[in-house]
């Protein structure tokens, strides 16, 4: 199943977060998509008690840290964030990585913890347009694959290739060179899954970089992409849920 998710980042208190929801909730009602909203922590709460009711909607958070608890101000919790209903968490956001010194090591920490719980991670890779323009984007990515993904279930785990230079620029990767990237991707994870003898299960492969409801349908068109992991447009309900609502050719 496509999994179309909605990055708010640091946007909506919990009246906009409500208010969102009453008029994108109708707007996907008995779509065949897996939706998922990644909000921030003060929007989990409220917004998980009325999904209770609305289903169709999984809820998602931006981070955790990987103690169950413990002496960490500022920090939250994989049991902090089940116990409200979230069932995704996204982890190694370039944005975490940018500007708050996110490394490998703790990334790979992070999607342990969230897995041991029950949380199914969303790893976030992807270059930056130097790397890209230096011929390094395949070496980039696979080694954050290669470090971030030690002592790491390949079940239960979804990766989004979200490309730095398209992030909020407007720039999109180009459909198939997303395809492209997002087909490496799957090949090393089937040779990881060989070489530590887990099972061949699919592990859904995103693209996430300026996706909008006028490139929907043409990344959603190439094979390798599952889905997408949407930042600008998934602010505003009507943008996102026609992102949800992407339309298959013929
Ligand atoms: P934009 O859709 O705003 O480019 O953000 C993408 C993103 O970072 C999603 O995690």
């Amino acid at each position: 199943m496509a999994v179309i998710a909605g990055n708010w980042k640091m946007h909506k208190n919990r009246g906009e977060a409500l208010a969102y929801l009453q008029e994108f909730a109708p707007l996907v009602a008995g779509s065949d998509r897996e939706i998922l909203l990644c909000v921030p922590f003060t929007a989990l709460a409220v917004l998980a008690e009325k999904l209770a009711t609305t289903g169709g909607i999984a809820l998602g958070a931006q981070n955790v840290h990987w103690e169950a608890s413990g002496a960490y101000t500022g920090e939250i919790s994989p049991p902090m964030l089940t116990d409200l209903g979230v069932q995704y968490v996204i982890v190694g956001h370039s944005e975490r990585r940018q500007y708050f010194g996110e490394t490998d090591e703790r990334v790979n920490l992070r999607l342990k913890a969230a897995q041991s719980h029950g949380l199914t991670p969303i790893l976030c890779v992807g270059e930056t347009a130097e790397q890209r323009q230096q011929g390094l984007t395949e070496a980039h990515i696979l080694a954050q694959l290669a470090q971030g993904l030690v002592g790491v279930k390949l079940t239960q785990l979804i990766i989004a290739y979200e490309p730095i230079w398209a992030i909020g620029s407007g720039h999109t990767c180009q459909p198939e060179e997303a395809n492209r990237v997002i087909g490496l991707i799957r090949k090393e994870i089937s040779f990881l899954q060989q070489v530590g003898n887990q099972p061949a299960d699919s592990v859904r492969i995103l693209y996430g970089g300026s996706v909008k409801p006028d490139n929907i349908d043409d990344l959603m068109a190439m094979p390798e992409i599952d889905g997408v992991l949407v930042g600008t447009a998934s602010l505003d309900p009507r943008d996102f849920a026609r992102i949800v609502n992407y339309r298959q050719p013929d």
